[in-house]
Protein backbone atom coordinates (compact mmCIF):
# COMPACT_ATOMS: atom_id res chain seq x y z
CA UNK A 1 0.00 0.00 0.00
CA UNK A 2 1.65 3.14 -1.21
CA UNK A 3 -0.18 5.33 -0.03
CA UNK A 4 0.92 5.13 3.32
CA UNK A 5 4.19 5.49 2.45
CA UNK A 6 6.51 2.58 4.56
CA UNK A 7 9.97 3.51 4.48
CA UNK A 8 11.79 1.43 1.66
CA UNK A 9 15.37 -0.25 2.89
CA UNK A 10 17.93 1.23 0.05
CA UNK A 11 17.61 4.74 -0.15
CA UNK A 12 20.25 5.12 -2.85
CA UNK A 13 23.19 3.80 -0.98
CA UNK A 14 27.35 4.59 -2.59
CA UNK A 15 28.91 1.34 -1.15
CA UNK A 16 30.61 1.32 -4.61
CA UNK A 17 32.54 3.89 -4.30
CA UNK A 18 34.85 2.33 -1.74
CA UNK A 19 35.63 -0.40 -4.70
CA UNK A 20 33.48 -2.87 -2.72
CA UNK A 21 30.64 -2.75 -5.59
CA UNK A 22 28.27 -5.65 -5.75
CA UNK A 23 27.14 -5.53 -9.39
CA UNK A 24 24.04 -6.50 -7.83
CA UNK A 25 23.56 -3.60 -6.26
CA UNK A 26 20.48 -3.23 -8.65
CA UNK A 27 19.11 -6.47 -8.29
CA UNK A 28 19.23 -6.08 -4.45
CA UNK A 29 16.82 -3.05 -5.51
CA UNK A 30 14.58 -5.37 -7.58
CA UNK A 31 14.27 -8.11 -5.39
CA UNK A 32 13.26 -5.66 -2.36
CA UNK A 33 9.51 -6.23 -2.05
CA UNK A 34 7.81 -2.77 -0.91
CA UNK A 35 9.39 -3.21 2.37
CA UNK A 36 8.56 -1.74 6.15
CA UNK A 37 11.13 -1.67 8.97
CA UNK A 38 10.51 -5.26 9.26
CA UNK A 39 11.07 -6.49 6.40
CA UNK A 40 14.31 -7.56 6.21
CA UNK A 41 13.91 -10.85 5.33
CA UNK A 42 12.89 -9.89 2.37
CA UNK A 43 15.54 -8.42 1.37
CA UNK A 44 17.78 -10.88 -1.18
CA UNK A 45 21.26 -10.56 -2.04
CA UNK A 46 22.09 -7.73 0.31
CA UNK A 47 24.91 -9.56 3.08
CA UNK A 48 26.49 -8.18 6.04
CA UNK A 49 29.59 -8.12 4.32
CA UNK A 50 31.21 -4.27 4.82
CA UNK A 51 33.78 -4.79 7.48
CA UNK A 52 35.61 -1.18 9.32
CA UNK A 53 38.13 -0.71 5.97
CA UNK A 54 35.45 -0.70 3.68
CA UNK A 55 33.48 1.66 6.02
CA UNK A 56 36.44 3.95 6.32
CA UNK A 57 37.01 4.17 2.91
CA UNK A 58 33.04 4.22 1.83
CA UNK A 59 32.94 7.59 3.65
CA UNK A 60 36.01 8.84 2.48
CA UNK A 61 35.49 8.08 -0.90
CA UNK A 62 31.79 9.58 -0.75
CA UNK A 63 33.01 12.82 0.72
CA UNK A 64 36.12 13.84 -0.80
CA UNK A 65 35.21 14.59 -4.38
CA UNK A 66 34.73 18.15 -5.65
CA UNK A 67 34.33 20.49 -2.99
CA UNK A 68 38.28 20.66 -1.71
CA UNK A 69 39.05 21.72 -5.26
CA UNK A 70 36.24 24.31 -5.85
CA UNK A 71 35.03 25.84 -2.90
CA UNK A 72 38.18 27.14 -0.76
CA UNK A 73 38.01 30.53 -3.08
CA UNK A 74 34.51 30.37 -1.68
CA UNK A 75 35.48 30.11 1.96
CA UNK A 76 38.41 32.61 1.73
CA UNK A 77 35.53 35.18 0.03
CA UNK A 78 32.94 34.93 2.32
CA UNK A 79 35.50 34.49 5.80
CA UNK A 80 37.78 37.74 4.57
CA UNK A 81 40.96 35.98 5.99
CA UNK A 82 43.09 33.22 6.35
CA UNK A 83 42.63 32.56 10.18
CA UNK A 84 39.18 32.55 9.80
CA UNK A 85 39.26 30.28 6.77
CA UNK A 86 41.24 27.97 8.15
CA UNK A 87 38.72 27.69 11.23
CA UNK A 88 35.84 27.50 9.40
CA UNK A 89 37.64 23.95 7.34
CA UNK A 90 38.05 22.47 10.52
CA UNK A 91 34.76 23.37 12.38
CA UNK A 92 33.22 21.99 9.32
CA UNK A 93 34.92 18.75 10.17
CA UNK A 94 33.96 18.77 13.81
CA UNK A 95 30.29 19.41 12.65
CA UNK A 96 30.75 16.51 10.03
CA UNK A 97 32.10 14.08 12.93
CA UNK A 98 29.19 14.86 15.24
CA UNK A 99 26.43 14.74 13.04
CA UNK A 100 27.71 11.45 11.64
CA UNK A 101 27.61 10.03 15.32
CA UNK A 102 24.41 11.22 16.02
CA UNK A 103 23.97 9.23 12.77
CA UNK A 104 25.24 6.69 14.19
CA UNK A 105 22.70 6.28 17.49
CA UNK A 106 19.81 6.53 14.70
CA UNK A 107 21.79 3.73 11.97
CA UNK A 108 22.03 1.25 14.99
CA UNK A 109 18.86 1.84 16.82
CA UNK A 110 17.05 1.30 13.26
CA UNK A 111 19.14 -0.26 11.81
CA UNK A 112 17.67 0.07 8.51
CA UNK A 113 19.41 1.17 5.16
CA UNK A 114 17.73 3.84 4.63
CA UNK A 115 19.00 6.93 5.95
CA UNK A 116 17.20 10.28 6.99
CA UNK A 117 14.29 8.26 5.17
CA UNK A 118 13.36 6.33 8.14
CA UNK A 119 14.59 7.84 11.19
CA UNK A 120 12.82 11.13 10.24
CA UNK A 121 9.00 8.56 9.78
CA UNK A 122 10.10 6.45 12.92
CA UNK A 123 9.90 10.10 14.16
CA UNK A 124 7.66 12.75 12.63
CA UNK A 125 5.70 10.08 10.18
CA UNK A 126 4.76 9.71 6.75
CA UNK A 127 4.31 13.36 5.25
CA UNK A 128 7.65 14.93 7.28
CA UNK A 129 9.67 11.51 5.22
CA UNK A 130 8.04 12.26 2.59
CA UNK A 131 8.86 15.86 2.57
CA UNK A 132 11.96 14.80 2.48
CA UNK A 133 12.28 11.94 -0.18
CA UNK A 134 10.36 14.61 -1.85
CA UNK A 135 13.11 17.27 -1.78
CA UNK A 136 16.31 15.20 -2.36
CA UNK A 137 14.62 13.98 -5.25
CA UNK A 138 13.45 17.11 -6.85
CA UNK A 139 16.53 19.13 -5.28
CA UNK A 140 19.34 17.47 -3.10
CA UNK A 141 20.38 15.07 -5.61
CA UNK A 142 20.21 16.95 -8.36
CA UNK A 143 21.80 19.48 -7.80
CA UNK A 144 24.55 17.63 -5.92
CA UNK A 145 25.42 16.66 -9.63
CA UNK A 146 24.96 20.01 -11.39
CA UNK A 147 27.68 21.31 -8.71
CA UNK A 148 30.20 18.38 -8.94
CA UNK A 149 29.83 18.73 -12.46
CA UNK A 150 30.30 22.53 -12.90
CA UNK A 151 33.36 22.19 -10.64
CA UNK A 152 34.73 19.55 -13.33
CA UNK A 153 33.53 21.79 -15.86
CA UNK A 154 35.83 24.78 -14.41
CA UNK A 155 38.87 22.30 -13.76
CA UNK A 156 38.49 21.38 -17.53
CA UNK A 157 38.61 24.67 -19.09
CA UNK A 158 41.51 25.97 -16.94
CA UNK A 159 44.18 24.15 -18.56
CA UNK A 160 42.63 25.39 -21.72
CA UNK A 161 42.11 29.11 -21.06
CA UNK A 162 44.40 30.22 -18.10
CA UNK A 163 43.08 32.57 -15.45
CA UNK A 164 39.71 33.15 -17.75
CA UNK A 165 37.59 30.74 -15.84
CA UNK A 166 35.58 33.57 -14.05
CA UNK A 167 34.89 35.33 -17.47
CA UNK A 168 31.25 35.89 -18.26
CA UNK A 169 31.67 34.41 -21.57
CA UNK A 170 33.71 31.43 -20.36
CA UNK A 171 30.57 30.47 -18.25
CA UNK A 172 28.54 28.87 -21.17
CA UNK A 173 31.36 26.84 -22.15
CA UNK A 174 31.90 25.68 -18.29
CA UNK A 175 28.09 24.57 -18.35
CA UNK A 176 28.51 23.27 -21.76
CA UNK A 177 30.99 20.80 -20.47
CA UNK A 178 29.17 20.29 -16.67
CA UNK A 179 26.08 19.12 -19.48
CA UNK A 180 28.01 16.58 -21.11
CA UNK A 181 29.54 14.95 -17.72
CA UNK A 182 26.09 14.34 -16.72
CA UNK A 183 25.23 13.22 -20.57
CA UNK A 184 28.19 10.68 -19.93
CA UNK A 185 27.38 9.76 -16.20
CA UNK A 186 24.03 9.35 -16.99
CA UNK A 187 24.41 6.77 -20.13
CA UNK A 188 27.19 4.80 -18.59
CA UNK A 189 25.07 4.20 -15.71
CA UNK A 190 21.82 3.42 -17.85
CA UNK A 191 24.23 1.04 -20.41
CA UNK A 192 25.94 -0.91 -17.32
CA UNK A 193 26.09 -0.89 -13.59
CA UNK A 194 29.53 -2.73 -13.81
CA UNK A 195 30.85 -0.23 -15.92
CA UNK A 196 30.32 2.94 -13.57
CA UNK A 197 31.56 1.46 -10.53
CA UNK A 198 34.60 -0.06 -12.52
CA UNK A 199 35.10 3.81 -13.24
CA UNK A 200 34.64 4.85 -9.96
CA UNK A 201 37.63 2.61 -8.83
CA UNK A 202 39.76 4.51 -11.23
CA UNK A 203 38.63 7.79 -10.30
CA UNK A 204 39.07 7.36 -6.51
CA UNK A 205 42.54 6.38 -7.31
CA UNK A 206 42.64 9.61 -9.10
CA UNK A 207 41.24 11.82 -6.22
CA UNK A 208 43.64 10.20 -3.81
CA UNK A 209 46.95 11.00 -6.08
CA UNK A 210 45.63 14.60 -6.53
CA UNK A 211 45.40 15.46 -2.26
CA UNK A 212 48.26 13.60 -1.44
CA UNK A 213 50.54 14.98 -4.09
CA UNK A 214 48.87 18.33 -2.96
CA UNK A 215 49.52 17.93 0.78
CA UNK A 216 52.90 16.83 0.44
CA UNK A 217 53.51 20.12 -2.10
CA UNK A 218 52.37 21.91 1.22
CA UNK A 219 54.83 20.86 3.79
CA UNK A 220 57.49 21.04 1.84
CA UNK A 221 56.46 24.43 1.16
CA UNK A 222 55.93 25.00 5.10
CA UNK A 223 59.50 23.46 5.65
CA UNK A 224 60.99 26.13 3.08
CA UNK A 225 59.59 28.53 4.93
CA UNK A 226 56.65 30.05 2.81
CA UNK A 227 54.85 31.15 5.51
CA UNK A 228 53.61 35.02 4.31
CA UNK A 229 49.83 33.77 3.68
CA UNK A 230 49.70 33.13 7.42
CA UNK A 231 51.08 36.87 8.29
CA UNK A 232 48.57 38.91 10.30
CA UNK A 233 45.91 35.65 9.97
CA UNK A 234 43.01 37.70 10.94
CA UNK A 235 43.15 41.11 9.18
CA UNK A 236 39.82 41.74 6.93
CA UNK A 237 37.83 39.04 8.68
CA UNK A 238 33.89 39.57 8.05
CA UNK A 239 31.97 40.87 11.50
CA UNK A 240 28.92 39.46 9.32
CA UNK A 241 26.97 36.23 10.19
CA UNK A 242 25.52 35.62 7.34
CA UNK A 243 28.83 35.34 5.23
CA UNK A 244 30.03 33.06 7.80
CA UNK A 245 27.39 31.04 7.21
CA UNK A 246 27.87 30.76 3.33
CA UNK A 247 31.50 30.08 4.42
CA UNK A 248 30.28 27.12 6.32
CA UNK A 249 28.19 26.55 3.29
CA UNK A 250 31.19 26.20 0.79
CA UNK A 251 33.35 24.11 3.76
CA UNK A 252 30.29 22.08 4.32
CA UNK A 253 29.96 20.84 0.93
CA UNK A 254 33.22 19.39 0.91
CA UNK A 255 32.34 17.59 3.73
CA UNK A 256 29.02 16.06 2.24
CA UNK A 257 28.84 12.91 2.46
CA UNK A 258 29.42 12.22 6.23
CA UNK A 259 26.21 10.71 6.45
CA UNK A 260 26.55 8.28 3.45
CA UNK A 261 27.58 4.70 6.25
CA UNK A 262 23.89 4.63 7.51
CA UNK A 263 22.50 4.23 3.94
CA UNK A 264 24.47 0.98 4.27
CA UNK A 265 24.08 0.54 7.97
CA UNK A 266 22.28 -3.51 6.75
CA UNK A 267 25.22 -4.04 4.99
CA UNK A 268 27.91 -3.78 7.58
CA UNK A 269 29.69 -6.81 9.49
CA UNK A 270 29.64 -5.40 12.61
CA UNK A 271 27.88 -2.13 13.15
CA UNK A 272 27.50 -1.37 16.50
CA UNK A 273 30.94 -1.06 16.55
CA UNK A 274 32.31 -0.46 13.18
CA UNK A 275 29.65 2.72 12.33
CA UNK A 276 30.76 4.93 15.01
CA UNK A 277 34.24 3.49 14.29
CA UNK A 278 34.74 4.50 10.96
CA UNK A 279 33.08 7.49 11.47
CA UNK A 280 35.68 8.51 14.21
CA UNK A 281 38.63 7.31 11.89
CA UNK A 282 37.53 8.31 8.49
CA UNK A 283 35.95 12.23 9.48
CA UNK A 284 39.02 13.15 10.84
CA UNK A 285 41.13 11.83 8.28
CA UNK A 286 39.24 13.72 5.89
CA UNK A 287 39.32 16.95 7.93
CA UNK A 288 43.20 16.63 8.09
CA UNK A 289 43.28 16.42 4.38
CA UNK A 290 41.66 19.19 4.05
CA UNK A 291 43.47 21.79 6.08
CA UNK A 292 45.95 20.78 5.13
CA UNK A 293 45.11 21.05 1.69
CA UNK A 294 44.03 24.44 2.08
CA UNK A 295 47.67 25.22 3.40
CA UNK A 296 49.36 23.70 0.84
CA UNK A 297 47.34 26.05 -1.78
CA UNK A 298 48.20 29.55 0.71
CA UNK A 299 51.98 28.55 1.04
CA UNK A 300 52.06 28.94 -2.96
CA UNK A 301 49.35 31.31 -3.26
CA UNK A 302 48.59 34.66 -1.66
CA UNK A 303 44.66 35.05 -0.28
CA UNK A 304 43.40 36.98 -3.33
CA UNK A 305 45.27 34.84 -5.90
CA UNK A 306 42.92 31.89 -4.11
CA UNK A 307 40.01 34.17 -4.76
CA UNK A 308 40.27 34.88 -7.98
CA UNK A 309 41.03 31.51 -9.24
CA UNK A 310 38.18 29.11 -10.47
CA UNK A 311 40.42 26.15 -10.39
CA UNK A 312 42.85 26.84 -7.69
CA UNK A 313 44.66 23.61 -7.38
CA UNK A 314 45.60 24.31 -11.29
CA UNK A 315 47.09 27.80 -10.72
CA UNK A 316 48.78 26.19 -7.75
CA UNK A 317 50.23 23.21 -10.08
CA UNK A 318 51.24 26.37 -12.97
CA UNK A 319 52.97 27.80 -10.65
CA UNK A 320 55.05 24.50 -9.52
CA UNK A 321 54.93 21.82 -11.28
CA UNK A 322 56.33 22.85 -14.54
CA UNK A 323 55.92 20.95 -17.34
CA UNK A 324 54.18 18.04 -14.77
CA UNK A 325 51.41 20.68 -14.20
CA UNK A 326 48.87 18.96 -16.86
CA UNK A 327 48.86 15.84 -14.06
CA UNK A 328 46.46 18.17 -11.37
CA UNK A 329 43.70 18.95 -14.00
CA UNK A 330 43.49 16.21 -15.00
CA UNK A 331 43.56 14.31 -11.83
CA UNK A 332 41.07 16.63 -10.03
CA UNK A 333 38.50 16.35 -13.23
CA UNK A 334 38.83 12.57 -12.73
CA UNK A 335 37.48 12.94 -8.92
CA UNK A 336 35.00 15.08 -9.63
CA UNK A 337 33.09 12.96 -12.24
CA UNK A 338 33.81 10.54 -9.75
CA UNK A 339 31.73 12.14 -7.45
CA UNK A 340 29.30 12.94 -9.75
CA UNK A 341 29.21 9.66 -10.94
CA UNK A 342 28.66 8.44 -7.13
CA UNK A 343 25.88 11.10 -6.70
CA UNK A 344 23.74 10.08 -10.36
CA UNK A 345 24.00 6.56 -8.71
CA UNK A 346 22.62 7.23 -5.96
CA UNK A 347 20.33 9.59 -6.70
CA UNK A 348 18.84 7.11 -9.58
CA UNK A 349 18.74 4.42 -6.95
CA UNK A 350 16.77 6.86 -4.79
CA UNK A 351 14.20 8.19 -7.29
CA UNK A 352 13.50 4.33 -7.94
CA UNK A 353 12.52 3.87 -4.64
CA UNK A 354 10.69 6.58 -4.13
CA UNK A 355 8.56 5.77 -7.13
CA UNK A 356 8.18 2.51 -5.97
CA UNK A 357 6.67 3.77 -2.78
CA UNK A 358 4.30 5.86 -4.60
CA UNK A 359 5.80 8.90 -3.94
CA UNK A 360 6.43 9.55 -7.64
CA UNK A 361 4.75 8.18 -11.10
CA UNK A 362 5.25 4.30 -11.28
CA UNK A 363 7.08 4.95 -14.50
CA UNK A 364 10.09 5.72 -12.06
CA UNK A 365 10.13 2.53 -10.94
CA UNK A 366 10.77 0.57 -13.81
CA UNK A 367 13.83 -1.10 -14.89
CA UNK A 368 15.77 -1.76 -18.44
CA UNK A 369 14.88 -4.93 -19.88
CA UNK A 370 17.99 -6.29 -20.65
CA UNK A 371 20.64 -3.47 -18.81
CA UNK A 372 18.89 -4.55 -15.60
CA UNK A 373 19.54 -0.64 -14.26
CA UNK A 374 17.14 2.13 -13.52
CA UNK A 375 16.65 4.16 -16.61
CA UNK A 376 13.85 6.48 -16.25
CA UNK A 377 14.93 7.28 -12.74
CA UNK A 378 18.48 8.20 -13.75
CA UNK A 379 16.96 10.00 -17.17
CA UNK A 380 14.86 11.85 -14.14
CA UNK A 381 17.76 13.13 -11.88
CA UNK A 382 20.11 14.18 -15.15
CA UNK A 383 16.71 16.06 -16.57
CA UNK A 384 16.34 18.45 -13.34
CA UNK A 385 20.17 18.79 -12.94
CA UNK A 386 20.58 19.75 -16.68
CA UNK A 387 17.56 22.53 -16.04
CA UNK A 388 19.54 23.65 -12.88
CA UNK A 389 22.34 24.49 -15.25
CA UNK A 390 20.07 26.70 -17.81
CA UNK A 391 19.44 29.68 -15.76
CA UNK A 392 21.89 32.66 -16.22
CA UNK A 393 22.34 32.90 -12.39
CA UNK A 394 23.12 29.66 -11.31
CA UNK A 395 26.66 28.29 -10.88
CA UNK A 396 28.96 26.45 -8.31
CA UNK A 397 27.59 28.90 -5.52
CA UNK A 398 24.73 29.73 -6.10
CA UNK A 399 23.63 26.15 -6.33
CA UNK A 400 25.77 25.12 -3.29
CA UNK A 401 23.71 27.88 -1.61
CA UNK A 402 19.86 26.37 -2.48
CA UNK A 403 21.98 22.81 -2.17
CA UNK A 404 23.15 23.43 1.50
CA UNK A 405 19.90 25.53 2.84
CA UNK A 406 17.52 22.03 2.04
CA UNK A 407 20.31 19.96 3.25
CA UNK A 408 20.62 21.83 6.65
CA UNK A 409 17.02 21.56 6.60
CA UNK A 410 16.40 17.49 7.11
CA UNK A 411 19.85 17.18 8.73
CA UNK A 412 18.30 19.43 11.68
CA UNK A 413 15.31 18.03 11.34
CA UNK A 414 17.05 14.03 11.65
CA UNK A 415 19.27 15.20 14.87
CA UNK A 416 15.66 16.60 16.52
CA UNK A 417 14.01 13.40 15.45
CA UNK A 418 17.06 11.79 17.50
CA UNK A 419 16.09 14.47 20.40
CA UNK A 420 12.86 13.89 20.39
CA UNK A 421 13.10 10.04 19.77
CA UNK A 422 15.07 9.64 23.51
CA UNK A 423 12.16 12.19 24.58
CA UNK A 424 9.51 10.13 23.38
CA UNK A 425 10.83 6.44 22.90
CA UNK A 426 13.25 6.65 26.14
CA UNK A 427 13.20 2.15 26.71
CA UNK A 428 14.10 1.62 22.50
CA UNK A 429 17.69 -0.20 22.67
CA UNK A 430 20.26 2.63 21.91
CA UNK A 431 23.33 0.49 21.14
CA UNK A 432 25.09 3.54 20.45
CA UNK A 433 24.31 6.91 22.71
CA UNK A 434 25.88 9.47 21.53
CA UNK A 435 26.44 11.70 24.22
CA UNK A 436 23.87 14.44 24.95
CA UNK A 437 25.40 17.64 23.75
CA UNK A 438 26.82 16.73 20.81
CA UNK A 439 23.38 16.63 19.09
CA UNK A 440 22.17 19.46 20.77
CA UNK A 441 24.94 21.28 19.40
CA UNK A 442 24.59 20.11 16.30
CA UNK A 443 20.79 20.91 16.10
CA UNK A 444 22.07 24.15 17.38
CA UNK A 445 24.32 24.52 14.25
CA UNK A 446 21.85 23.34 11.57
CA UNK A 447 19.42 26.33 13.23
CA UNK A 448 22.30 28.72 12.40
CA UNK A 449 22.44 27.74 9.44
CA UNK A 450 19.44 28.04 8.36
CA UNK A 451 18.65 31.30 9.64
CA UNK A 452 22.32 32.71 8.84
CA UNK A 453 22.36 32.86 5.51
CA UNK A 454 18.61 34.19 5.08
CA UNK A 455 19.65 38.05 6.08
CA UNK A 456 22.06 38.15 2.97
CA UNK A 457 20.11 36.19 0.47
CA UNK A 458 16.47 36.20 2.16
CA UNK A 459 15.30 35.00 -1.89
CA UNK A 460 17.36 32.09 -2.08
CA UNK A 461 16.47 30.67 1.06
CA UNK A 462 12.89 31.44 0.80
CA UNK A 463 12.53 29.70 -2.63
CA UNK A 464 13.79 27.03 -1.77
CA UNK A 465 12.11 26.36 1.81
CA UNK A 466 9.07 27.09 -0.82
CA UNK A 467 10.25 24.06 -3.00
CA UNK A 468 10.31 21.81 0.32
CA UNK A 469 6.37 23.08 1.49
CA UNK A 470 5.57 22.47 -2.07
CA UNK A 471 5.43 18.68 -1.23
CA UNK A 472 2.55 19.25 1.11
CA UNK A 473 -0.21 19.67 -1.69
CA UNK A 474 1.77 16.40 -4.04
CA UNK A 475 1.66 14.51 -0.61
CA UNK A 476 -2.43 15.42 0.37
CA UNK A 477 -3.51 15.08 -3.58
CA UNK A 478 -1.30 12.02 -4.63
CA UNK A 479 -0.26 9.95 -1.80
CA UNK A 480 -2.57 10.63 1.32
CA UNK A 481 -5.86 11.29 -0.08
CA UNK A 482 -5.27 10.08 -3.14
CA UNK A 483 -7.95 12.73 -4.66
CA UNK A 484 -7.02 12.43 -8.46
CA UNK A 485 -9.55 11.63 -11.02
CA UNK A 486 -9.28 8.45 -12.46
CA UNK A 487 -9.31 10.05 -15.73
CA UNK A 488 -5.52 11.37 -15.02
CA UNK A 489 -4.33 8.16 -13.77
CA UNK A 490 -5.86 6.70 -17.17
CA UNK A 491 -4.01 8.78 -18.88
CA UNK A 492 -0.80 8.30 -16.78
CA UNK A 493 -1.29 4.66 -18.24
CA UNK A 494 -1.56 5.33 -21.18
CA UNK A 495 2.16 7.23 -20.93
CA UNK A 496 3.46 4.94 -18.77
CA UNK A 497 2.88 2.21 -22.09
CA UNK A 498 4.04 4.47 -24.28
CA UNK A 499 7.14 5.01 -22.48
CA UNK A 500 8.09 1.98 -21.59
CA UNK A 501 8.38 1.03 -25.51
CA UNK A 502 10.17 3.90 -26.11
CA UNK A 503 12.52 3.34 -23.28
CA UNK A 504 12.48 -0.41 -23.35
CA UNK A 505 11.76 -0.70 -19.86
CA UNK A 506 8.91 -2.78 -17.43
CA UNK A 507 8.56 -3.04 -13.74
CA UNK A 508 11.06 -5.83 -11.83
CA UNK A 509 9.54 -8.95 -11.51
CA UNK A 510 8.68 -9.06 -7.75
CA UNK A 511 6.17 -6.18 -8.69
CA UNK A 512 5.01 -7.19 -12.09
CA UNK A 513 1.63 -7.52 -10.54
N1 LIG B 1 31.64 16.24 -0.61
C1 LIG B 1 31.48 15.97 -1.99
C2 LIG B 1 32.28 16.90 -2.84
O1 LIG B 1 33.10 17.60 -2.37
C3 LIG B 1 30.05 16.07 -2.41
C4 LIG B 1 29.25 14.95 -1.92
C5 LIG B 1 27.85 15.02 -2.38
N2 LIG B 1 27.04 14.26 -1.49
C6 LIG B 1 26.84 12.94 -1.63
N3 LIG B 1 26.13 12.34 -0.72
N4 LIG B 1 27.28 12.28 -2.65
O2 LIG B 1 32.14 16.92 -4.02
Amino acid sequence: NAGEGKPANHWGSEEYLSGEAKDNTAENLLHNEEGGPAQQKSYVGLQRKLGLVSGISLIVGTMIGSGIFASPRYVMENSGSVGLTLIVWSLCGVLAIFGALCYSELGTMIPLSGGEYVYLYEAFGPLVAFLYSWTSVIVLKPSQVAIICLAFGAYVIEPIFPGCGDRGDLQPVVKLLAALAIGIITFVNIASVKWASRMQVVFTVCKMVAIVMLIITGLVRLGQGFTASFDNSFHKTTSSLGLVGFAFYNGLWAYDGWNNLNYVTEELKNPYRDLPLSILIGIPLVTVCYVLVNIAYLTVLTPVEIMNSSAVAVTLADRLYGVMAWVIPIFVASSTFGAANGSAFSSGRLVFAAAREGHLPKFLAMIHTKRHTPLPAMLFTSIIAWIMLLPDSSSFETLINYFSFAAWVFYGCTVAALLWLRYKKPDMKRPYRVPLPIPILVFLAAIYLIVAPFYDAPLESFFCLLFILAGIPFYLVFVYFKIVPQSFFKCITRWTYKLQTICDVAFPESEAD
